[in-house]
């Protein structure tokens, strides 16, 4: 059934139980290739917080998880922005990050986080999404695991949220 959020109207797109099931597909591969890293997975707020405390459910070995926030604002000369990572609580020395958003689409978020993680001394740099829009992106970084790809059409649910509601949805619409 359509739902109604603010001024647009949804339709279904994914079920609760589609994602669930590529959750665990995800996080076995994971278990697989990362049985000889030190993990500390790194959640994007606010999108990916439903996204990564499920995700991490299936996930088999023992890692850290953290939780960030990228803050913005204008530099001195109000040109350029200024980018900053907010809320990191572990120590990354030495280890592998993996990167965890709701959503790529150009890519813009992701390149600076990049950027911003490569100031560490870490060991290793992986990146996680649960939704890209390949035809929407502009980078060329690689995304190491997708959870599915798809058109570039406003989705919402499950994390993701249109002018700031919908994220509590336990499934992901389409716009109409
Ligand atoms: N939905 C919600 N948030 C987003 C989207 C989307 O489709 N793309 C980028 N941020
Ligand atoms: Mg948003």
């Amino acid at each position: 059934m359509d739902i109604q959020i603010l001024d647009k109207t949804f339709v279904p797109y994914i079920s609760a139980e589609e994602i669930q099931l590529r959750l665990k597909e995800l996080a076995l591969q994971m278990t697989e290739d990362f049985k000889d890293e030190e993990c500390v997975f790194v959640g994007v707020l606010n999108g990916s917080f439903m996204f990564l405390s499920d995700l991490i459910k299936y996930y088999q070995r023992p890692c850290e998880i953290s939780f960030v926030k990228m803050a913005s604002y204008e530099g001195l000369q109000t040109t350029n922005e200024v980018r900053q990572l907010l809320g990191l609580d572990v120590d990354v020395t030495g280890k592998t990050v993996v990167i965890v958003e709701d959503i790529v689409d150009t890519g813009n978020t992701i390149e600076v986080l990049c950027e911003l993680f490569n100031r560490y001394k870490i060991k290793d740099l992986k990146i996680i999404t649960l939704f890209h829009k390949p035809e929407a992106y502009t980078k060329t970084i690689t995304l190491d695991y997708i959870g599915f790809n798809i058109p570039d059409k406003f989705i919402v649910g499950y994390g993701l949220d249109y002018n700031k509601q919908g994220r509590n949805i336990p499934e992901v619409y389409q716009i109409k």
